[in-house]
């Protein structure tokens, strides 16, 4: 602070301040800059903890004053003439009209809000990992950035660019966002796009602000659901931590540019770190860290409309969901979170095998599919569903026989894996009006299921495929409204396999 001061003192000496017209700068643009690219060293809120200046109540015509002198290198830094090199003016003027309106503070820790905490922030620095996490349908967790998402929240909630809206069945805040948009839910908001930590779903400060698991259900049998199943911190949670003792000069060290570390100020004087972290492995590398949002989720009549959570639990197994979902690549723990949206994930699902043996006039075949997984193959969302495709083949590939032509769930009902929820009479009905469940032909955990056909005719190869949709058929016109991705929602080929009959 000090040092700015003098500067601005200086500026006005020799006469670098007022040379250019001051430009109104726009609050939002300001608060969004920030959010992405100050926020990671100058705190939440512009309250900078440790040697970094405060930004909140600078008042606007020498903070735009200041990042001139600090993008000409007049001003000499550590590192602001690099960080502002690209920046123009108007955004000056934009961060200005934010940080000017800002409220001065004096208990930096009562308006610290890691919940806002934008994952441009982590970018510069975590930029594996956030390029990981961009790429994951965590990112793209809200109406705003997911179609097939869109289409049920339009349905069933509204507007995701509009304050106040309400689940309309319950006329409650959408329990929606305390999975789809926590950091939205923890203000009670519903305009995702008020701001970039809301409008990025599950974003870093969504899963590492978790410090403890309450568990999905609460006394009585009520359910938490998503964000108020859990304790969160404004502390970041990391797997690791760093040791108490830690600390590290702010200039000239390796760790410099480290934020999570406590500093030494030109005094000696140790200075809490900008984004303070500390180790949790419990919750970090353990199960529970998903299960506030992956658990379940039944529809208002108490229909299950996923419970990966339950599947898990009764399949018995050990392993986390970190060891599927977050495979180590290239030293870092990969954010990437491949479900039913990623093909490689899927192909790694199920073993599919083809045992044939000779029947007169023909050939027997028994599909084998063993599913990997601790958990239902599909599992998760109530719409997901697979076709196993079953060809016999000549030597040319000329198709002999088939399981099915066109819809397996009428021709051939057995290679149907899905979930299907009813209504009353039985009858197929949409997840949120559901009040009963119809048919769960899916693969349980670990489950080896057989498929026998006797198939009459006398083939090469007999060929067998899986087929994973992430929607019912009828869905798919709703779902396109929201999208121009043609292939989104296209059956992705999981599994392959080809027997060759022995003469
Ligand atoms: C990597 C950490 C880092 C980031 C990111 C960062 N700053 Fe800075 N900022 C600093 C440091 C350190 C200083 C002290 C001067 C120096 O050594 O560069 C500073 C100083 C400043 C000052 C001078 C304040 C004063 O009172 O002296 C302003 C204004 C400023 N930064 C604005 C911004 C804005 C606006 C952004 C986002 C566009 C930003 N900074 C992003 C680290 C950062
Ligand atoms: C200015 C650089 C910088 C920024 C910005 C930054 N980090 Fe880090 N972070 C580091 C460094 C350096 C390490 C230590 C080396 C490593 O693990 O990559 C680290 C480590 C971590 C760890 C692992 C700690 C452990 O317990 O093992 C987590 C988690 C983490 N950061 C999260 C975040 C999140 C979330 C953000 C954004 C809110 C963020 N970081 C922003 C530099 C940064
Ligand atoms: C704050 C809530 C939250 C937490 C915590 C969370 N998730 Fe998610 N996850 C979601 C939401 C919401 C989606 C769905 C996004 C969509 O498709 O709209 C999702 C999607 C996924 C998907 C991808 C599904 C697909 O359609 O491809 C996988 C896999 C996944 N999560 C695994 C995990 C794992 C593993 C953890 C723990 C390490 C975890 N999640 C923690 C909320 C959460
Ligand atoms: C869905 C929850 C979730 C989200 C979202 C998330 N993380 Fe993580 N992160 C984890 C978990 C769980 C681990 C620990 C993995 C382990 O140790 O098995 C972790 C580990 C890390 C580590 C340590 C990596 C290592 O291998 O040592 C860093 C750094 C990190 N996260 C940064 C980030 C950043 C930056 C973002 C946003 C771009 C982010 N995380 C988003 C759950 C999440
Ligand atoms: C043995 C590896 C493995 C483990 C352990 C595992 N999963 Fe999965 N998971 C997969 C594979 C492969 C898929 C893709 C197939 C599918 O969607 O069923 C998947 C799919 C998913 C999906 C995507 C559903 C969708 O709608 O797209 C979610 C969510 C998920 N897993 C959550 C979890 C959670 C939570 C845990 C821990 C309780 C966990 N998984 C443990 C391998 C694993
Ligand atoms: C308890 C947390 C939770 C709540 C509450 C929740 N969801 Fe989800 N939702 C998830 C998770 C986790 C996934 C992705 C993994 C899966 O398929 O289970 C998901 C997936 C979805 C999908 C599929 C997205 C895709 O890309 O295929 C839709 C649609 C959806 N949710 C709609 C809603 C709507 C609408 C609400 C509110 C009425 C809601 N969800 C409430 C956790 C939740």
């Amino acid at each position: 602070m000090r040092s700015s001061m003098l500067w601005l003192v200086l500026a006005h000496v020799v006469g670098w301040s007022g040379l250019a017209q001051a430009l109104t700068g726009d609050v939002e643009v300001g608060e969004a800059l920030a959010n992405q690219h100050c926020v990671a060293c100058h705190g939440p809120g512009g309250v900078g903890l440790g040697p970094i200046p405060s930004l909140a109540g600078m008042q606007a015509e020498s903070f735009q004053e200041t990042m001139k002198l600090l993008r000409s290198g007049k001003r000499e830094s550590t590192t602001m003439g690099q960080l502002s090199a690209e920046m123009t003016d108007q955004q000056f003027a934009d961060l200005a009209a934010y940080f000017s309106g800002l409220e001065p503070v004096t208990d930096p820790l009562e308006v610290q809000r890691l919940h806002h905490v934008s994952a441009a922030a982590c970018q510069w620095c975590h930029e594996d990992i956030y390029r990981q996490w961009a790429g994951s349908m965590h990112a793209k967790s809200t109406a705003l950035r997911d179609p097939i998402h869109e289409m049920m929240y339009r349905q069933e909630v509204g507007d995701p660019r509009e304050e106040g809206q309400l689940h309309q069945r319950s006329q409650r805040y959408p329990v929606c966002l305390q999975c789809h948009a926590p950091n939205a839910a923890k203000d009670g908001s519903t305009k995702l796009d008020a701001m970039a930590a809301y409008s990025e779903g599950v974003n870093c400060v969504a899963c590492h602000q978790i410090s403890g698991y309450k568990g999905v259900r609460g006394e009585g049998g009520a359910l938490r659901l998503g964000l108020p199943a859990y304790e969160t911190s404004s502390v970041l949670q990391g797997p690791t931590g760093y040791p108490f003792d830690k600390v590290r000069a702010f200039e000239g060290s390796d760790d410099a540019g480290n934020p999570h570390f406590d500093k030494l100020d030109a005094f000696g004087q140790r200075v809490s770190a900008t984004l303070p972290l500390q180790g949790n492995p419990s919750m970090l590398r353990g199960n529970d860290l998903c299960l506030g949002c992956h658990h379940l989720r039944p529809n208002p009549q108490g229909v299950p409309l996923c419970a990966t959570g339950d599947e898990f639990e009764a399949s018995g197994a050990q392993v986390t969901c970190q060891s599927c979902h977050m495979p180590i690549a290239d030293g870092v723990a990969h954010h990437g979170m491949a479900g039913g949206h990623d093909v490689a994930q899927l192909a790694r699902a199920v073993q599919l095998i083809v045992d044939l043996e000779p029947i007169e006039n023909g050939v027997r075949a028994n599909v084998v599919m063993q599913n990997q997984l601790p958990h239902k193959m599909p599992t998760g969302a109530p719409f997901r569903n697979v076709q196993v495709k079953v060809t016999a083949l000549d030597e040319n590939g000329k198709v002999l026989w088939e399981n099915y032509t066109d819809d397996p769930q009428k021709e051939a009902p057995d290679a149907y894996l899905f979930y299907q929820l009813a209504d009353d009479e039985g009858k197929p009905a949409m997840p949120p009006v559901a009040t009963q469940v119809g048919v769960d032909s899916r693969l349980g955990p670990h489950e080896r299921r057989v498929l026998t056909y006797e198939i009459p005719v006398k083939p090469a190869v007999v060929r067998a495929e899986m087929f994973y949709n992430l929607v019912f058929k009828g869905m798919k016109p709703n779902v396109m409204k929201y999208t121009d991705d043609e292939t989104l929602l296209e059956p992705k080929r999981m599994a392959f396999f080809e027997a060759r009959v022995t003469p």
